[in-house]
């Protein structure tokens, strides 16, 4: 789970630092964007040897003074890739230009862009902190689903005392722990997930492989952790960091992956295959670099295991979802693979359709669920997706478990 935590220009920003190793330590992964006003507080580099990520603190690059698009649509990137925006500290000027939807930093642009849950902890001097406009904006922040963070009451940096010191460190942790348990409904299951290409080694040096970026199967391994799932997660190789709070097992081959499937899937409650798995691999695979010879060169492959297939003949209770990449007939493809390979659900999506398949952070899939249902999803997020996958997931473990009571 990703928090971008947004540091405003109060004299509490130091305790931003600390604050960025609390929530490391409870795992979620945090990237930092600070105002103008907090520089001059507390320096970026701090942030940035806490995090090991750069940290924003501008809409526009400033180095060089030349405009590039990277910087200047970095605040949609950073909003998309977020999963709560926590302010802390947050000065009065900051709640002020929340409230009123003004962007004219990087932070307050953040603000409106994200569709994330925002969370604000004050911290300001105690008359600041009573003015009416800064109450007003408080309430109307509120009445937005903004959750607040009040302040502590005691001694201030100013001299006087009253509220304003910014929350203790455990009242923040507990607000940003709250709003994510909001959708804990993934707890005490245990999701398995296959995701990435495989490689099927032709020599000490060539393999098989596909396009496969393992974006997909990430996205979701991610949202179910998020939603309070137990999470294993066995990837081919990808150039993806291991989303928090998940078990990520490598593997290279099919054969590794069927392998570290079978060692895990017992637990599994539900057993998601996002990998895309080479049917075939080199019949044999040569000890020594094959040389050139100058004429034809015949490949001869056999079949790999279908590893998906192989865990659904014996699934039990465990529900089991297939992904089927298509490029026509998506809807009859789909229900035959349902069908055939005994799968709970499919996610078809036809890879040929613009924003869909590999390496794009976008899909557009139909969910062909056994109970003969089918959702058609408008173009996505992959994360999206990923939700939308496991609102069904929910569903149709209800199901289960209302039939076996039944
Ligand atoms: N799968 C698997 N092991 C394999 C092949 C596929 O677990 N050896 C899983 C994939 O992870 C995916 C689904 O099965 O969930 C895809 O099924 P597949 O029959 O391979 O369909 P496509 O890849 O869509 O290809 P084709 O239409 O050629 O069968």
């Amino acid at each position: 789970m990703r928090i971008t935590l947004g540091v405003t220009g109060g004299v509490a920003a130091y305790k931003a630092a600390e604050l960025v190793r609390r929530l490391q330590q409870e795992g979620f992964s945090v990237e930092v964007v600070m105002t103008r006003a907090a520089c001059e507080f507390i320096k970026p580099l701090t942030f940035a040897a806490l995090t090991g990520k750069k940290v924003i603190t501008g809409l526009f690059a400033e180095s060089g003074g030349e405009a590039n698009l990277e910087s200047a649509i970095e605040h949609i990137a950073v909003a998309q890739r977020t999963d709560l925006l926590l302010v802390a500290p947050a000065t009065a000027d900051t709640l002020a230009k929340f409230s009123r939807g003004i962007s004219d930093d990087f932070l307050s642009t953040l603000y409106l862009a994200t569709t994330a849950p925002v969370v604000v902890a004050p911290a300001m001097n105690v008359n600041m902190w009573n003015h009416p406009a800064t109450q007003e904006n408080i309430e109307r922040l509120r009445g937005r689903g903004v959750h607040v963070v009040s302040p502590d009451e005691g001694y201030l940096a100013c001299g006087m005392t009253g509220a304003g010191r910014l929350a203790g460190q455990d009242a923040i942790i507990s607000a940003v722990r709250e709003v994510f348990q909001m959708r804990q409904d993934l707890e005490g299951q245990t999701v398995l997930l296959t995701a990435g290409p495989t490689q099927e080694d032709l020599d000490p040096v060539r393999f098989l492989t596909n396009r496969s970026s393992g974006k997909m199967g990430y996205a979701v391994a991610e949202a179910a952790a998020r939603r309070g799932a137990k999470v294993i997660l066995i990837s081919g190789p990808t150039a993806l960091e291991s989303p928090a709070g998940v078990t990520r097992i490598d593997v290279r081959t099919a054969e590794e992956m069927l392998n570290a499937v079978q060692k895990h899937v017992a637990e599994a409650t539900t057993a998601i295959f996002a990998a895309a798995v080479a049917d075939y691999r080199p019949a044999e695979a040569a000890a020594h670099k094959i040389k050139k010879t100058g004429g034809e060169f015949a490949l001869r492959l056999e079949a790999n295991p279908d590893i998906l297939a192989t865990i659904a003949r014996k699934k039990g209770e465990r529900l089991i979802v297939g992904f089927a990449a298509e490029t026509d007939k998506v809807a009859e493809n789909a229900r035959k693979k349902l069908k055939e390979k005994d799968a709970d659900l499919i996610v078809a999506n036809d890879v040929t359709a613009a924003g869909a398949g590999f390496d794009v952070d976008t899909n557009v899939v139909t969910l062909f669920a056994r109970d003969g249902r089918d959702l058609a999803l408008p173009k996505l997020t992959k994360r999206e997706v990923a939700d939308r996958i496991l609102d069904e997931v929910v569903r149709l473990s209800a199901s289960v478990k209302h039939q076996s009571a039944d």
